[in-house]
């Protein structure tokens, strides 16, 4: 099964940025731990922090032999039409994942556009939620 995990802005900076919301752990940590838990599975990591590029990488997916998407939008969850707009037209699957839980946080953080067009939605479970959506598209 091929798998594409992506990650909006400001996650680049995972493991330095608020350890105390985000823990310690980088995108090359949870690259490798994937990679090691799920050998069966063929993972492709994306990270951007400009929204068009995201849209541009789910058009670039629907198009390819992709089976499944684990994405966390970060900031764009509560803010973005276009990229919700791009994961219904791109007909994926797609499992949200954030690692704090967006619904203890500010107001503004409760409500997620692209969470309403995924499958299921993992939230406040730490970097394990990447696995745990792993599993759940196999
Ligand atoms: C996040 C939660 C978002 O509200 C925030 O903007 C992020 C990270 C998470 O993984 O907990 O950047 O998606």
């Amino acid at each position: 099964m091929k798998i594409a995990v992506l990650n909006g802005p400001n996650l680049n900076r995972l493991g330095k940025r608020e350890p105390e919301i985000y823990g310690s752990k980088t995108l090359d940590d949870i690259a490798a731990e994937l990679r090691s838990a799920i050998p069966e599975a063929e993972f492709e990591f994306y990270q951007s922090n400009h929204e068009g590029d995201l849209v541009d990488k789910f058009s670039e997916l629907a198009e390819s032999d992709c089976q499944g998407v684990i994405f966390n939008p970060a900031a764009y969850s509560h803010t973005s039409v276009a990229l919700r707009d791009a994961i219904s037209a791109s007909g994926l699957t797609v499992i949200e994942v954030h690692i704090s839980n967006i619904h203890s946080r500010e107001q503004f953080r409760h409500h997620s556009f692209t969470a309403e067009v995924s499958k299921g939605v993992i939230t406040g479970l730490g970097t394990d939620g990447y696995l745990l959506a792993a599993r759940a598209l196999l």
